[in-house]
């Protein structure tokens, strides 16, 4: 088990991350965390990076974190942080990442810093599982649709994320990590990139 939390936008504020992740804790039934992200950045940038990540820091200086990490960050977001916490200190940019939206310039960026990257809605909620290519790759290894989406995460190094509510999806999804996917498909995967986000509410930042 590894246990992940993440600080709200609302809780970014002075003062405010530590509470929120106590509260977090509490409602969890533990005493410390594996991983604490900041979910979204501040929106509109209103709280400075630096901020709310010294608050997070401290808050794994006092152990109730092992390890702190942001989500949603772009390059932009990402340089701040570097310069708040230093890069050693950022565990994890968690960020949607799946055939259809690749993002390529992040990813680049993240692995360049050396900063580890998890992919969230790998399964775009279902999109990728329509898609001929994918479902055309599965049939040749005689897998589903959804461990092919999987493997090519995981083959790229990322911390890949589904979730699924279905005993069958989670045990599928496990063994998704048994497949090997051929260059030939990961290079038609690679194809399917059109930028296509799910996750993108009106406080998103400027994506890259
Ligand atoms: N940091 C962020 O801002 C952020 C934003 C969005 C999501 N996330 C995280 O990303 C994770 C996954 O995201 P998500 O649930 O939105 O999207 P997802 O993992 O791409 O898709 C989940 C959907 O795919 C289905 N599914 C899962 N495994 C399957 C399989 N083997 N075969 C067929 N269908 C399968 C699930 O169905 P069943 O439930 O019926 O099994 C569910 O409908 C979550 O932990 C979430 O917290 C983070």
């Amino acid at each position: 088990m590894f246990v992940t939390t993440k600080v709200w936008t609302d809780n970014l504020g002075s003062g405010q991350v530590i509470p929120s992740l106590r509260e977090s804790l509490q409602r969890l039934g533990l005493e410390r965390i594996d991983l604490t992200l900041i979910h979204w950045p501040s929106p509109n940038d209103e709280i400075h990076v630096a901020q709310y990540l010294g608050e997070l820091l401290e808050a794994k200086r006092q152990g109730l974190t092992a390890a702190i990490g942001v989500s949603n960050f772009t390059i932009a977001h990402l340089r701040e942080a570097i310069d708040a916490v230093g890069v050693e200190e950022i565990a994890t940019n968690q960020v949607e990442i799946h055939p259809l939206l690749q993002n390529r310039k992040l990813v680049a960026f993240a692995r360049q810093q050396g900063i580890h990257l998890t992919a969230y809605m790998p399964l775009a909620y279902g999109k990728v599982l329509a898609e001929p290519v994918i479902q055309r790759i599965a049939a040749s290894h005689g897998v589903s649709p959804a461990q092919v989406a999987l493997a090519w995460s995981l083959q790229q190094g990322y911390a890949v994320i589904p979730s699924a509510t279905k005993r069958d999806n989670l045990a599928a999804n496990l063994a998704a990590a048994e497949l090997r996917l051929s260059t030939e498909d990961m290079t038609a995967i690679e194809a399917l990139d059109r930028g296509e986000r799910v996750a993108n509410p009106g406080f998103a930042p400027r994506w890259d």
